[in-house]
């Protein structure tokens, strides 16, 4: 079927010219007969938006390099794998490798024969834990690009992590809801709510909820910006398409100069808001 036919069915739909409807069917993002729902829409619409922000980066390494890495953290069906390849990179003219990695089994092996059945010859998945994930040797020495989308609550952190560890010059996150510092932040409710004159930021279970939230992604950045990295914030795609949208691009810094000011800055926020067991995580000491 191509694509012609599928707008003219229903011209809401987001499919490109370029792109393969069979894929979009075996990602169940299209129904055999071409259909789309409301939550395959708003993923698609989601995962197109983060695309058009990862084909530059590819875009950049192409012209500097011979060939180029991604690993998915937190891949899921690996939506977002099977799309980059479909979309940008199998027009490269040199080698890539695109890397799922998830912690269920199940997924892995359905993306693995998916794979297989599309004929990406260059996509691969691996069924790691975080640890795991830090040491492995399937990885390539080289990578260029973590992404991850929608990693749940701390899996963010452990892509992060990751990219640290194996020194990616590029990451792309976009959180997931993160309940951790909430929980924290409610722990020490009565005792800091004396003490603290910010505490009316964080009251209400609502506000302790999203402002946990919002606190965690801002540390994340300050991380970032300390271990040397030039850190962007947008929103991914509308709100009224995602609750989850916010958007975290970092790029290391050629002068690899990390900064002390966002470590304070870091240090700071953890000791006001009584996170001090999230010290070890960025690897502060307090
Ligand atoms: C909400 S899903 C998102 C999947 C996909 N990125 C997407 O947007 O469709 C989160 C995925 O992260 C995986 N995950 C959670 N913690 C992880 C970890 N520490 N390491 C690797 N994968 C993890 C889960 O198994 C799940 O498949």
């Amino acid at each position: 079927m191509k694509t012609d036919s599928i707008n003219k069915n229903n011209d809401k739909y987001d499919v490109r010219e370029n792109q393969s409807i069979d894929l979009l069917k075996e990602l169940h993002i299209l129904t055999r007969d071409g259909k789309m729902n409301q939550d395959s829409r708003r993923k698609l619409k989601q995962v197109f938006h983060l695309v058009q922000f990862i084909e530059p980066i590819i875009g950049d390494l192409s012209q500097q390099q011979q060939a180029f890495n991604l690993v998915d953290f937190g891949a899921g069906k690996s939506y977002l794998g099977f799309l980059l390849y479909d979309l940008i990179a199998k027009h490269l003219q040199h080698p890539f490798q695109i890397i799922g990695i998830d912690l269920r089994e199940d997924l892995v092996q359905y993306s693995q024969e998916l794979a297989q059945r599309v004929q990406f010859k260059h996509m691969l998945f691996y069924q790691l834990n975080t640890q795991e994930a830090l040491v492995s040797t399937d990885l390539p020495q080289q990578i260029d690009i973590v992404t991850a989308l929608h990693a749940c609550n701390t899996a963010t952190d452990d892509a992060i992590n990751f990219a640290l560890h194996r020194n990616v010059p590029h990451i792309v996150l976009v959180p997931c809801c993160q309940a951790e510092v909430a929980g924290l932040l409610k722990e020490k409710k009565s005792k800091v709510l004396k003490n603290n004159y910010f505490s009316a930021l964080w009251k209400f279970p609502i506000h302790t909820r999203e402002f946990g939230s919002h606190l965690t992604n801002v540390m994340r950045c300050l991380y970032l910006e300390s271990c040397g990295y030039e850190v962007t914030v947008t929103e991914l795609v509308g709100w009224e398409h995602s609750m989850k949208n916010e958007l975290i691009i970092a790029k290391k810094l050629q002068s690899s100069s990390k900064s002390q000011n966002a470590s304070a800055q870091l240090k700071h926020l953890l000791l006001e808001f009584n996170l001090e067991a999230l010290a070890p995580r960025f690897k502060l000491n307090l």
